[in-house]
């Protein structure tokens, strides 16, 4: 398996450096386009091999798209961050461009390969790369739901006082603060309903703090965070690259699923070697559906201002 991480920043390297020591791919290049800094950490990420004990072989570039020829799959993390007090939707104008760039020359030399996108405003850039690039819509693949998830997870642990490895929970809508949709009334740990152990207000807790959980980040920290959102591209990978069909809330195109088409939102679906492979009905209730159609409408006219750039 050949892996390409597109965006050498903290994101990207993040995810990097999680398939390596996972050794999702035999070779894994990193891209940037800044003079030595994929080559750089590639290299300073080559120097824990052997502390680490992997041989996945990571190769550094800088914008040299034909080291990246064969890519079974491709994570495209190009574009500015957001700083503290930016929604996530004020990146569109700059990272348009590099995303529809990037999505063009990856695909010239690795016509194959099935891509994931973490740039922001993710939704409308996962829309972008599916309208741009005409692929199969199951080999286009938003990353926010499965960071999202992964985020609400924590909040519960934490009011629970439970491990997040025992808590199923998925946050479905778009990721922004105000468009994802924690879904509270589906979480369980290890079966029970969450709902069963929290007060009301704990509960309203905990997806607002879900729903900010970036943005409290950007703010602590004073850019966006890359932990957990490499982690999340990384666990994207595994699932792909090892076929095994793991459920994700993750952005892809809807036709008529959850009400909604020509748009990319996140939803449940498996994640396996063909890309998402199959969107789950998971039956919400009205009040969801109300906030998804919301959240929908908000993304589209998002969507709406890629005619204007
Ligand atoms: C975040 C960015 C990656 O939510 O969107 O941290």
């Amino acid at each position: 398996m050949k892996v390409t991480v597109v965006g050498a920043g903290a994101v990207g390297a993040t995810c990097a450096d999680n398939i390596a020591r996972k050794e999702l791919a035999t070779e894994l290049v990193l891209l940037d386009i800044k003079e030595g800094f994929a080559e750089g950490k590639a290299q300073d990420m080559m120097q824990t091999a052997a502390l680490l004990g992997f041989d996945t072989r990571i190769v550094g570039s800088t914008n040299d798209y034909a080291k990246t020829a064969g890519s079974d799959v491709v994570v495209i993390t190009s574009g500015i961050p957001r700083k503290p007090g930016m929604t996530r939707e004020e990146l569109i104008g700059t990272n348009a461009g590099i995303v529809k760039n990037v999505c063009q020359n990856i695909l010239q030399h690795s016509p194959n390969a099935i891509i994931i996108i973490i740039s922001n405003p993710m939704d409308t850039m996962t829309y972008l790369a599916l309208t741009s690039t005409g692929l199969p819509k199951n080999r286009i693949i938003g990353m926010g739901g499965t960071l999202d998830s992964s985020r609400f997870k924590y909040q519960l642990s934490q009011h629970l006082g439970a491990s997040p490895s025992d808590l199923n929970a998925v946050v479905i809508g778009g990721h922004g603060d105000t468009t994802m949709i924690p879904l509270i009334s589906k979480a369980t740990w290890n079966s029970a309903p969450v709902t069963d152990f929290l007060s009301k207000e704990q509960q309203d807790q905990i997806v607002n703090d879900t729903m900010v959980g970036g943005a409290t980040l950007t703010k602590l920290i004073g850019t966006s965070a890359w932990y957990a959102p490499g982690a999340a591209g990384a666990a994207l990978v595994e699932a792909i690259v090892r076929d095994e069909k793991k459920l994700f809330t993750c952005c892809v195109a809807l036709d008529g699923e959850y009400g909604q088409k020509d748009i990319c939102l996140g939803v449940p679906v498996i994640i396996g070697k063909n890309g998402w492979e199959k969107i789950l009905d998971f039956k919400i209730n009205e009040a969801e559906q109300a906030a998804f159609n919301k959240s929908a409408e908000a993304v589209r006219s998002m969507n709406n201002v890629l005619n204007t750039l």
